[in-house]
This record gives structure tokens, sequence and C-alpha cells, in this order.
């Protein structure tokens, strides 16, 4: 066991048992870092009630048992009844060197294994992907990822749009400009003025209203060719968001495309389910639901509506049957939804009604990851000069531009140049969004994406590709250095008991699909490396068995950088 929060868990347990009976092993040892000492643990102050003694005294008893041992040196009491724990130089470097030896750098897999239905991305046809979606992408891809490697299963829902009124108008633009003029117009990615355009006329012409009406009505009703129409609509857009993914490095394929007309062949059988539970009822000739303690701005019952009086079917009604297919269907354990803050409600209700419904229970979780905006300097919104919503595209070419411009007086060879700035580019972009708590929101700036210090993409790709180049030097291959790690200075210390903790840090992502957990523990180690790095000289170390030592320390550096970075979706570059 490598993580030593855990260790000391397990160490404080036996404590507890030793000094006040077998009662008392589970109870919560409350173990911390501290600024005093390695960890420290607080468990003596809620005992000490129990006990009926003074805290002090609790906590100098259960100090007795942890001090002295392989992996506490020192157990001492301080303020209240504080227990500061200082791990022993030896557990540290036996840990770390076995950390290096197992090809799971102390990752645990979970098991039994649960599954996981990790809804995220989900842009929407005939709309072009814009800088929200690079958050419920990029999160989302990291969660999975995460999931996977912890061995949970993992289903991949990607809810793409593509049924909703707006298709009326869609399809009678697409007939008014014709199928080739609509295609080349798609296929070149102006996704956002062919639906412009559509959405002129119907703000204008009354006429243009009523055919899309029409249309809708058609389409819900399954005529041939309007649904060869739509088809086409649709595989067209597709074409284009899949190319994002792919330039992202997402691992969504085409196998994880569950769009909302998926679902269609279910709303009837939905509805009349929540009918006959008595979870949904005719109002205002509407079926709606009214899950409990959801009101309007007037006091009145919030309704989430299933069925319009028209008997249309819409957004709320597709996430009703989405979850009955996630819980009954796919099994799911599970539900985690990567969508923006501003459908929080939404799914609180889809939530609730599920509940009512039954389909939720004990058994299964479900949660919304809600992700928070990203804005402009100026705080608002991210916008293009010009107002409109900025193309995720554009986006990744801007970065990617940027990241030429830093680097470019470091390479000669074009070709290699451009690789690198593309990883640089992407990773920075992609790592300024993970490395925020998901639900904040952040300013969008290349300057300090880009930057080559900081908690940035390209500080920690540096850092790789720096321990890379003190293995050239040395003329060793990183997977030969096997150590052992012994400790000889403090900076060696605080790096080894920086990397005991990368499997609490991955399993910290999954409690609340919180990538930027992870982030922060990769930046941690990355300047914990630095530290050691100016202080300890590894090619120049005073004898042969510190630098080897050094050596492997760099190793299981660059190997849990690497694995972490992989864990978020970002690409590294082998030289920088
Ligand atoms: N397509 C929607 C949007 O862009 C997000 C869908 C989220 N997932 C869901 N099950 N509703 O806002």
């Amino acid at each position: 066991m490598t993580d030593p929060q855990r260790a000391l868990a397990q160490l404080m347990s036996g404590a507890l048992a030793a000094a006040f009976g077998p009662d008392y092993a589970d109870a919560d040892p409350v173990i911390r870092p501290s600024q005093f000492a390695d960890y420290q643990s607080n468990v003596a102050l809620p005992l000490a009630k129990r006990l009926n003694r003074p805290p002090r005294d609790v906590a100098a008893e259960l100090a007795g048992h942890l001090g002295g041992s392989d992996v506490v040196a020192t157990a001492e009491v301080s303020g209240p009844g504080f227990i500061n724990l200082t791990l022993s130089d030896a557990w540290i470097a036996g840990q770390a060197t076995g950390q290096l030896a197992d090809p799971r750098l102390g990752v645990a897999s979970v098991s039994p294994a649960q599954c996981v239905v990790v809804d995220y991305s989900a842009p929407n046809v005939a709309k072009e992907m814009h800088v929200g979606h690079l958050r419920t992408t990029v999160v989302g891809d990291a969660v999975v990822r995460v999931l996977e490697h912890l061995g949970q299963s993992v289903i991949r829902a990607n809810h793409i749009g593509d049924w909703g009124t707006q298709f009326g108008l869609l399809l009678e633009h697409l007939l008014d400009i014709g199928e080739e003029a609509a295609y080349s117009q798609l296929a070149a990615g102006e996704i956002n003025a062919f639906y412009q355009a559509a959405k002129a006329k119907f703000d204008v012409d009354p006429a243009f209203v009523e055919r899309s009406r029409q249309r809708v009505v058609a389409l819900q009703a399954g005529d041939p060719e309007t649904l060869r129409l739509w088809t086409m609509l649709v595989s067209d857009t597709k074409q284009y968001y899949n190319a994002v993914y792919a330039r992202l490095g997402v691992t969504l394929t085409e196998a994880d495309e569950v769009p909302e007309s998926f679902y269609n062949p279910m709303l009837a059988d939905v509805c009349d389910e929540l009918q006959a539970a008595g979870v949904a009822v005719i109002s205002d000739g509407a079926l709606c639901a009214f899950p409990p303690g959801f009101t309007g701005r007037d006091g009145s019952p919030l309704p989430l509506i299933l069925r319009k009086s028209d008997g249309g079917y819409g957004y709320g009604t597709t996430d009703m049957a989405a979850i009955r297919y996630r819980i009954r269907d796919l099994h799911a354990n599970r539900l985690i939804y990567v969508v923006g803050s501003e459908q929080a409600q939404h799914f609180e209700m889809v939530f609730a009604v599920a509940r009512q419904a039954g389909w939720l229970t004990d058994a299964v979780s479900a949660e919304h990851a809600t992700i928070g905006m990203v804005t402009g300097s100026d705080g608002k919104r991210f916008r293009s000069r010009s107002g409109g919503s900025v193309k995720l595209i554009d986006l990744i070419n801007e970065a990617v531009e940027r990241a030429e411009e830093v680097i470019k007086d470091r390479y000669d060879d074009p070709e290699q140049r451009s690789q690198i700035a593309e990883a640089v580019g992407i990773g920075a972009l992609k790592y300024a969004d993970l490395s925020v708590a998901r639900e904040s929101s952040y300013t969008l700036d290349f300057d300090r994406m880009l930057a080559l210090t900081g908690n940035t993409g390209p500080y920690l790709q540096y850092a790789t590709a720096r321990i890379r180049s003190i293995f050239r030097r040395a003329q060793v291959d990183p997977g030969s250095a096997t150590g052992p790690i012994r400790l000889t200075a403090d900076p060696e210390r605080q790096l080894a008991l920086r990397l005991l903790g990368f499997g609490a840090a991955v399993h910290q992502v999954t409690e609340a699909a919180e990538p930027h957990k992870l982030a922060a523990f990769l930046f941690e180690t990355a300047s914990a490396f630095t530290t050691f790095y100016e202080q300890c000289p590894v090619l120049q170390a005073p004898d042969a068995a510190i630098r080897d030592s050094r050596l492997a320390l760099s190793a299981l550096t660059l190997r849990v950088l690497l694995a972490g970075l992989g864990l978020l979706g970002i690409p590294v570059p082998e030289r920088m």
C-alpha cells in the first residue's frame, strides 16, 4: 500500500483498538496533511467526549502506540489534542521503490466494478460546437478515462441533440437553398451560418413558420422524404464534430452516440408508465409531472412537461426515457451527467421524477456534474469580437498557432515544430479547462494557458521533457532505473512523499467527477520535482548509490506525470 494516508489510517485503527478496545477500531482517524509534520490526526478530540477523558491524554495514549513503528517515526501531541505524525524515511523510500516496480504505480483498482453511464459532450446537430462544449467534452472524457483505469465498466453516452422543433425550420431552409448548396455549406463547417439563415427567415416570414411547423409534424410522423433530409443534415454535421473530437484526442466514437432521436420509440411508453403510476397528470391539456419541492416564481408547482397539449414531446421527456433506459436496460449503478450548470434545475427535476417513479433507487446514484462558464476578460460569456459565439475549432486553431509562436525558436525542423505545437496548444487548452474546479467559471486567456511556469499544461509537459533529457544525458533508459530509492535530502523526501499520493489523487477524481483534483496533484508533483532538480544534482550526485536513487526518483516522477496526464487526456510531446 503506497498511499500514506491509508497506511496511517490502518495503523491508527490498530492503535485505537490497542488503547481503548476493539469497539474503537473503526472510529474515523481524521488524518489530514499538516504544516507541522507530514500528517496530523484529530481523532482524539471527538474520542475524548466518548471516553469522557481530557483530549490531550487520549492523544498521548494513541501517540504511544503509533510512534517508533516502521511507518511512523514520531507521533507528537500538540495543541488541544492533535497528533502530529512524521513518517519514517525508510518507509517512504521503501514504498517509493515499490511504487516504481508497480505497473499501476500504486493506483488500486476497484472491486466489484460498477456500471457507470457518463453523459457528456452532447453537441447539437446543425449548431456549431462552441466553447461551452469544450468543457463538457474534456471534463467528461477525463472522468471516463479515470473510471476505466480504476476498472469500472463505463458506458459513454453522447446525448446528441438531433431532434426537436428546430428541425422544422432547418429542413425547410435546406429545401429552399437545395441539397447541393446545403451539403457544401455544412461540409465546409459553416454550420452557424446555415442555422442563422434559417432562423432569420423564421423570425420574419409567417409562411415559412407555417411550413416549418408542418415539417416538424412530418418528421415526427416518420415521413420518408423528411427523414431522408433529416438524416442528411445529421450526418453532415456529425462528420464535423467527429473531426473536432479527433483533433482534441477525445475518446468518444460513433459507437457512443446515443442521440435524442434514439429515445423516440420509448417516449409514449414512458408517458404512459408515469401517468399510470400517478407521477404524471394532465394539466391544461398537457401531461406533466410536478415533483415535490419545485415551485415557480409565483410559488405555484413547477411542471416537468412530458407531452405538450399538441401531442409533442420535448427535451425533458427524452431525458426521462434516457434515465429509465440507462437504469433498466443498461443496468447502471451510477449516472453522471456532465452538463452546463444552467441545466441544474432540469436535472434536479428529472432525478426527482425518476425517484418518484421508482426508477432511481438507493442502488443507483444520479449526479449532475455541473460545468461553469468560460468567460472573456470582461467576465462575461466568451464571445468573438463581433459578439457571436466562438467556434470550438477556431479556439483550437488559435491555441496551436500561439503555441507555435512560443516554441518556434527551439526547433528548426518544421515538421517537428508543428507536431510539438499541436501537442502544446491542445494540451494547454484542455489543461486550462481541467485544472479549474468544473463548476467554477474561468477566463479564457491564451497567454496564461501557454505559459511555461505556473499551473499550466506546458509546465507539466515541460517537466516530463526535462526528465527525459536527464536520461538522455545519462544515456540510461528510464525503464531501467529501478533504485532502490534512498532519502538523503529534504527535497527527495518531499518529492517521494508527494508521489506516493498518486493513487489517492486518481481515486479522488471519481468521487464527485472532479478531474481538477488530479491536475492539482500533478502540478504539485512537478513543482516538487523542480525543487528537487534545483537542489539535488542527479548526474553529478556525490556517489553512485545516490545517483541511482535520484535517477529512480526521476523515473518515478516521469511515469507518474505521464500516467496522470494520460488520464486527463493531455498529449505529451517527447521533447519540448
Ligand atoms: N445537447 C444539450 C446542450 O447542448 C446537452 C445535453 C445534455 N445531456 C442530457 N442528457 N440532457 O445543451
